[in-house]
């Protein structure tokens, strides 16, 4: 196109297109377009706030690129993304403990929140099916947990028709612990969730005495609740540095458990995971048999069509690390999450809420007589220098606390971590210095 084109004036400036256009245009000028637009998007490796995987090895991208025409639903004409998806199954049901891992019911899924859902509809059923035979009526059912949870089980609740029943949280402990458990429990109860890894804070809950303080009520009343895991973080950082605590099918009580590939089982997004303890445990009219992209494919699952390369990513990164490379990987997240965390606690106005020694993620806030700038200026200031950190307040009884958070995840290298703390400091030295409070 000739400059001669172009009249000067307003219509040279093109708002975003938000009508399908009437004529095509060249591959490369498509590209541009929107290349040159998502450059102003945040840049993912500086994006702290996320525990979606944002690095993966040139070869784990080569086979996704292999893979993206591929649909992992159609089983059989993709045979062996098919069995992919089934080793994993296996290997993770072996990870977690499940008593018969080689035949227990698995599945792959579009995250923990769709893992989320079918746990949920999995609990919600087995208690109606429960009621139902012992001849008593099915009043509003409702799912325990606390009020850290992630937003995917009130999602849950309000989409299935479940009351969620929240355990506020109480000073100097941001999640759910046994002690008053039992006070939220009654017949109506399809389960408890218990979340290894809280988003909030990266805190494990103690699932072993969550177990323990059920099966206490089961012996007082009779009333057998199940619990399910939400390990999204967690179910994939345990099993290789915590493998003496007893989290998952290890306790009778657990009757499933999810994760996300995405997060520590480093793979781009999107992939979940969902393991039920054995055969029993699904109610059969849950799984669905289809046949018509020819031979017999029982699924479970909410969606239907999902991409295969998130499959084959996934077994890439079992095989290529396998236990002992994700100790490793697992394990340094930790130890800069730590460091980061004992440097974090000497910068002047900061509070540890954790420090990193469970889950790779440090929550803190500020010092009480902090009045002169908030964690949402530090965040908003941080921002300036291209990392993403968010700030936010805790839920029901500590809403009164702002905090923030930073994920170290795979690729977060100590070299980034000194380069964020310097940031940090000379973030916090500025703020230091203002007279008000600029956001809220
Ligand atoms: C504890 C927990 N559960 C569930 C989810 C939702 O996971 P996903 O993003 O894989 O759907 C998250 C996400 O951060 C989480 O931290």
């Amino acid at each position: 196109m000739s400059a001669t084109q172009f009249t000067p004036g307003r219509d040279v400036l093109r708002p975003a297109r938000t009508e399908l256009p009437e004529e095509e245009m060249e591959p490369e000028a498509a590209y541009r377009l929107i290349h040159d637009e998502l450059m102003l998007d945040g840049n993912a490796r500086l994006n702290l706030a996320t525990f979606a995987t944002s690095w993966m090895e040139p070869q784990a991208r080569a086979l996704m690129n292999e893979s993206l025409a591929k649909n992992a639903v159609d089983r059989e004409e993709y045979p062996q993304t098919a069995a992919m998806e089934e080793r994993c199954v296996r290997m993770l049901a072996r990870l977690w403990h499940a008593p018969t891992p080689d035949t227990c019911v698995g599945c792959s899924t579009t995250g923990s929140s769709e893992a989320a859902m079918l746990a949920g509809l999995v609990l919600k059923r087995r208690w109606q099916q429960r009621r139902r035979a012992s001849g008593s009526a099915c009043g509003r059912p409702n799912l325990v947990m606390g009020a850290n949870v992630q937003v995917c089980w009130k999602k849950f609740a309000r989409y299935f028709d479940v009351e969620p029943r929240l355990v506020p949280l109480e000073t100097g402990q941001y999640h759910l612990t046994q002690e008053r458990l039992a006070r939220y429990c009654d017949q109506n109860t399809i389960g408890v969730v218990s979340v290894l890894g809280s988003t909030l804070d990266g805190s494990y809950e103690p699932v072993d005495r969550i177990c323990a303080a059920l099966d206490a009520l089961e012996g007082r009343t009779g009333m057998d609740i199940p619990v399910h895991v939400d390990g999204a973080s967690g179910a994939m950082v345990a099993p290789f540095l915590d493998p003496d605590l007893a989290w998952d099918f290890r306790l009778d009580r657990v009757v499933s458990i999810n994760a996300s590939g995405h997060k520590y089982g480093l793979v781009y997004p999107s992939i979940g995971w969902a393991i039920w303890r054995d055969t029993e445990t699904v109610p059969e009219d849950l799984i669905f048999q289809v046949n018509y992209l020819g031979g017999h494919m029982p699924t479970l699952g909410l969606s239907f069509s999902r991409p295969a390369s998130q499959v084959a990513a996934q077994y890439y990164s079992f095989l290529r690390y396998g236990r002992a490379g994700l100790r490793r990987a697992q394990g340094r997240c930790r130890a800069i999450a730590q460091a980061l965390a004992a440097e974090i606690a000497t910068i002047g106005p900061f509070r540890l809420l954790s420090d990193g020694s469970q889950l790779p993620v440090i929550a803190f806030c500020l010092a009480p007589d902090t009045d002169n700038f908030t964690v949402f200026d530090v965040s908003r200031t941080l921002r300036e220098r291209g990392w993403q950190v968010p700030a936010y307040t805790l839920p029901k009884n500590r809403e009164d606390l702002a905090v923030l958070r930073v994920v170290v995840r795979h690729g977060f290298s100590g070299e980034l971590a000194q380069l964020f703390l310097d940031d940090l400091q000379r973030v916090t030295d500025q703020l230091a210095k203002q007279a008000a409070p600029a956001n809220h």
